[in-house]
């Protein structure tokens, strides 16, 4: 098995992504740190919370609490509902935030060097705060795989941006720039990853704890896809991510050279791959170019099958 850290926003592909994570035999989730983006921070931090609390997996992961002083470029909640779980409720009592994402994944790190591979499906603000606060630590994390960024695709949240490096693009600038081992798994690939309904029949039949929670979630993530994009399905993103610690072989990677914008007046946040025959600088960054669509849905559902 691999060890992760998954350190996530969520929001509701968030919560399948962590979802799936907890049921894949392959991985071992040490850690869940959390981080504002669909929603702020503390309300990031009660959702995973929340989703690890609903799903009750034996092995209880530890809980990285948010960092509630940064402010960040934007939520999403008009994709993820108010609070971010769509159709559910999160808890009300805290138990996590004595306990900072940096220390856990700190903490977790050093016990593994070189082990543990950190799975980012929010902005990176995380990541980019271990990079100042604990450089150290750093030299010990295994792998970074991060959902983000466009390398042709352009963007989500504006016309020349995706949604977490938008969020805190000095974050994403750090984590590119530094000598850490890491994944992009851009819009371009999980655009096309589109979940339809039979998702949702699947998990009717069920009758898991991890089944029900999803199918409480979803449907309001269903509704404003259709109403907002005209999609009869949803993207499902931060699967992705998860997928590609777990089945890398499923991805079709090329090592680039990658940096992202931030100081742009219509281009903040982009993510600027460089994609010339004779690049003019050394490769920093693997990112995923392709991906066998067909293993990665089915990755989803056997996987959700086999969770309690
Ligand atoms: C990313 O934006 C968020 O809304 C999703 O959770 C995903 O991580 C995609 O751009
Ligand atoms: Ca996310």
């Amino acid at each position: 098995t691999r060890k992760v850290i998954l350190d996530i926003d969520p929001g509701v592909d968030d919560a399948v992504a962590l979802c799936v994570a907890l049921a894949d035999p392959r991985l071992e989730v040490v850690a869940v740190t959390a981080t504002g983006g669909n929603v702020d921070a503390r309300q990031a931090t009660l959702n995973t919370q929340a989703i690890i609390e609903q799903v009750d997996p034996l092995r209880w992961p530890r809980i990285g609490a948010a960092d509630p002083q940064l402010v960040l470029r934007a939520d999403a909640r008009d994709l993820h509902g108010a609070k971010g779980l769509g159709g559910a409720e999160p808890p009300t009592v805290e138990l996590a935030n004595r306990h900072p994402a940096i220390k856990v994944i700190a903490e977790e790190v050093r016990q593994a060097p070189k082990e543990v591979t950190i799975v980012c499906t929010g902005p990176l603000s995380n990541l980019a705060a271990a990079l100042r606060y604990e450089p150290e630590v750093v030299e010990q994390i295994g792998r970074v795989v991060t959902l983000g960024g466009s390398v042709a695709a352009g963007g989500n949240i504006t016309p020349a941006a995706e949604f977490n490096v938008f969020c805190n693009a000095e974050a994403a600038k750090a984590v590119y720039g530094s000598s850490l081992a890491k994944t992009v798994v851009p819009l371009d690939v999980t655009q096309r990853f589109v979940v339809d309904y039979d998702l949702m029949e699947l998990l009717k039949g069920l009758g898991t704890r991890t089944a029900d929670f999803l199918s409480q979630i979803l449907p309001p993530f269903y509704r404003v896809h259709r109403q907002q994009f005209g999609m009869e399905g949803v993207y499902m993103h931060d699967v992705a991510a998860v997928a590609m610690a777990s089945h890398p072989e499923w991805f079709t990677t090329e090592p680039m050279y990658g940096d992202v914008e931030t100081m742009g007046e219509l281009t903040h946040g982009a993510t600027v791959f460089d994609r010339r025959k004779a690049p003019g600088e050394v490769p920093n960054v693997e990112v995923a170019l392709d991906v066998e669509l067909e293993e990665l849905r089915g990755y989803l559902y056997e996987t959700l099958e086999r969770a309690t």
